[in-house]
């Protein structure tokens, strides 16, 4: 009987990386059970993940369908999207005021960017590779500079998203409000890659997973696919991402950098909500609700099981271990785990709260370990003062 493992161990180390990474490609695409979640997501996965078009090196062109939505007689028509800009406004601020000052060694063990349990050593040792405590923190330091570099990447698309949800939707108050989003988006992309360029001295590429949900909602014309999308899946699981982050560092600028991201990040969930909680439960036919709940749980998967760190396995890692063993040990590295699930804990009540974890659905999620954050407080519960006050344990 054909047997693909027994194939792969006669090949040389290169081809039998190519060969796990195309198995990889055609599994993700046979797991997608709804064909149109297949038909959305495609397009994008052909152009993300097998031509690589966030890698090519020269700007990446993603094309736009959506409407822009004019309203010649300016309507105050959502006063809880109208008291989030006025808070917006009032919570500016100018990344200047950052301390850059700080002086970042990021290899140096006293002040970790992250902790050490983010990379599983042992496995590495039983892999056959002895590293040394210079050679430990510059993977450390590696391992940062991805996470931090698909923060930076994921703003861009923020950045652009933003804008285009600002032309598209129907609510006045929203465009005001997605103006102010604009700005805040601009000011990451600006502190992320200072950060990396100026303290990491390290950037990495898109990763192609990123690059594919990114592509999927720019070119949708839908502008609830979009604010699902970024608003509430991406911002969502970025969100608790930077919590991690903003927890466990020990380097005093990214603490602060990521304190004043996370309060902006949190009225832009916030917005998602607002802007879809009634559109979803109350405007769409149940066919394009469960289409959308479809969608929702393969972009979340998308992101759980696919954000492997592929990018340092071929700077550091091809000819030492294979791209599997590299995979097993970024799965099960203690840190990395705790990390992948804590992302959920923002993103699973905001999904709850706009309808798309109707009981159909629910046991899917249970299956990927994720029911756990059901019963969180929702965007609109939690403004980013509380959650960095819950972030740094104090009630
Ligand atoms: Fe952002
Ligand atoms: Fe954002």
């Amino acid at each position: 009987m054909f047997d693909l493992k027994s194939v792969e161990s006669l090949l040389p180390s290169r081809y039998r990386d190519r060969l796990d990474e195309a198995v990889e490609v055609l599994t993700l695409l046979k797991e997608i059970r709804d064909p149109r979640v297949l038909l959305s997501l495609g397009p994008s996965g052909l152009r993300g993940l097998v031509w690589k078009r966030g890698k090519q090196g020269v700007p990446t062109k993603v094309p736009a369908s959506h409407s822009a939505h004019f309203d010649f007689t300016y309507p105050a028509d959502q006063p809880e999207m109208q008291s989030l800009y006025q808070r917006a406004k009032q919570g500016q601020w100018d990344s200047d005021m950052l301390p850059w000052q700080t002086s970042v060694d990021p290899e140096n063990p006293e002040v970790p960017l992250i902790p050490d349990n983010f990379i599983g050593w042992d496995e590495l040792q039983a892999a056959g590779i002895r590293l040394t405590e210079k050679e430990k923190r510059g993977l450390l330091h590696s391992v940062t500079a991805w996470m931090l570099s698909q923060f930076l990447h994921g703003e861009q698309g923020a950045l652009f998203a933003a804008a285009q949800v600002t032309e598209a939707v129907q609510f006045f108050d929203g465009k005001l409000y997605g103006a102010t989003q604009v700005m805040d988006e601009g000011r990451h992309v600006e502190v992320f890659h200072r950060y990396l360029t100026e303290k990491l001295g390290k950037l990495y590429q898109v990763n192609d997973n990123l690059f594919v949900i990114i592509d999927a909602l720019m070119a949708d014309g839908r502008w609830d696919l979009k604010f699902l999308g970024m608003q509430i899946m991406v911002e969502g699981l970025a969100l608790g991402a930077f919590g991690v982050v903003y927890k466990l560092t020990k380097e005093p600028l990214l603490k602060q950098l990521l304190k004043m991201v996370i309060q902006d990040e949190a009225r832009h969930v916030h917005y998602g909500v607002l802007a879809l909680r009634n559109h979803i439960r109350s405007e769409l036919t149940e066919r394009e609700r469960s289409e959308r709940e479809d969608w929702a749980l393969e972009v979340a998967l998308l992101m759980r099981n696919r954000f492997m760190a592929y990018e340092v396995f071929e700077e550091w890692g091809e000819g030492k271990l294979s791209r599997e063993q590299w995979r097993h040990m970024v799965s099960h590295a203690p840190g990395m785990v705790q990390f992948r699930q804590v992302m959920f804990s923002r993103l699973v009540p905001n999904l709850r709260e706009i309808g798309l974890m109707s009981p159909r659905i629910l046991p899917r999620y249970e299956e990927a370990g994720l029911l756990q954050y059901f019963t969180g407080l929702s965007a609109d519960k939690l403004s980013g003062e509380d959650l960095v006050r819950s972030l740094d344990g104090v009630s």
